[in-house]
């Protein structure tokens, strides 16, 4: 395995492996402190591709003011144990300096899709995860880039740049990973006190309960979906709901509270956001519609 911090070392080891006629590249980008859900990410390109680069940085543009930048977790040398043990090809970690060496004045902005969710609460957020995305992706040049779908949000606004920039690239999105409890995988979960990730179970019981709930007919409106997760959301004293939302996917279009999920015709996420203490947690499940019946 490679380390490269350095643009130029990274498109010349790109280019080698590209002349080996290795296969596809596949890139796995993240900020680091990987766990188990990059490590799907990882698995998933290995199996899909020749050539793996994972990319580590945590990239200052999409943070807000206020927000987790300075302590943001890191831990360089345990990511890369986690890189080699996952059979990845190459690991990039440039710097800042390297990837930002003056102000950026272009800026990649997806409009709609960011206004709303995680985009409202976060204002400036995903100008800055697609502008430092169309870097990784002119840098590396991938065939396919693997992402989460825990950031759900994250991949409707990527597939629409994707799509609208025509950009010669794959998104592949990748299951939501799990602790056997239920919690989402995410490295801000290291944030909480013990209290605080006790009653962040309140997030995936919330879905799946409303999962449960939604196999009925009788309580299968957006509205009444919504109001169940809010309802078992407040349970837990600690928990401060950020957004529940219940909308179509990937277009992220609101569903009118009286209309039943089914009757969209569309794919549907149930998405949240909820804070505990500082800790502000997402987490989704995904509706596919089939033969007129939600499907997890
Ligand atoms: O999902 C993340 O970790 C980041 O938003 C990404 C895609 C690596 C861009 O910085």
């Amino acid at each position: 395995m490679k380390v490269i911090r350095n643009i130029k070392e990274l498109r010349a080891e790109i280019g080698q492996h590209r002349s080996m006629a290795s296969g596809p590249v596949g890139l796995v980008p993240t900020m680091g402190f990987l766990h188990e859900g990059h490590e799907s990410l990882i698995k998933r390109a290995r199996e899909m591709t020749g050539t793996v680069v994972l990319s580590i940085f945590v990239n200052p543009i999409q943070f807000g003011p206020g927000e987790d930048f300075e302590t943001y977790p890191r831990d360089e040398g345990r990511d890369l144990s986690v890189a080699e043990a996952n059979g990845v090809d190459i690991v990039f970690i440039p710097g800042v300096q390297e990837m930002y060496p003056q102000p950026t004045k272009t800026k990649v902005t997806v409009s709609e899709l960011t206004s709303l969710l995680c985009g409202a609460s976060r204002p400036g957020h995903f100008d800055g995860v697609t502008t430092v995305v169309n870097k990784l992706f002119n840098i590396v040049n991938p065939d396919y880039a693997f992402f989460g779908m825990k950031d759900a949000q994250q991949v409707a606004v990527i597939e629409q740049m994707v799509q609208d920039l025509n950009m010669d690239v794959t998104i592949v999105p990748c299951p939501i990973v799990r602790e056997t409890d239920g919690l989402a995988l995410s490295s801000r979960n290291v944030y909480l006190s013990a209290e605080e990730r006790k009653q962040a179970l309140v997030l995936s019981k919330s879905l799946k309960e409303a999962t449960r709930q939604l196999a009925q007919e009788e309580v299968a409106t957006a509205g009444e979906v919504r109001n169940l997760l809010v309802k078992i959301i407040s349970d837990a004293p600690l928990a401060r709901i950020d957004y529940a939302e219940v909308l179509t996917f990937p277009q992220l279009q609101p569903i009118e509270p009286d209309t039943r999920l089914a009757d969209t015709g569309k794919d549907c996420i149930l998405a949240l956001a909820v804070y505990f203490g500082r800790t502000r947690l997402i987490d989704n499940t995904l509706f596919q519609m089939k033969e007129g019946i939600p499907h997890v």
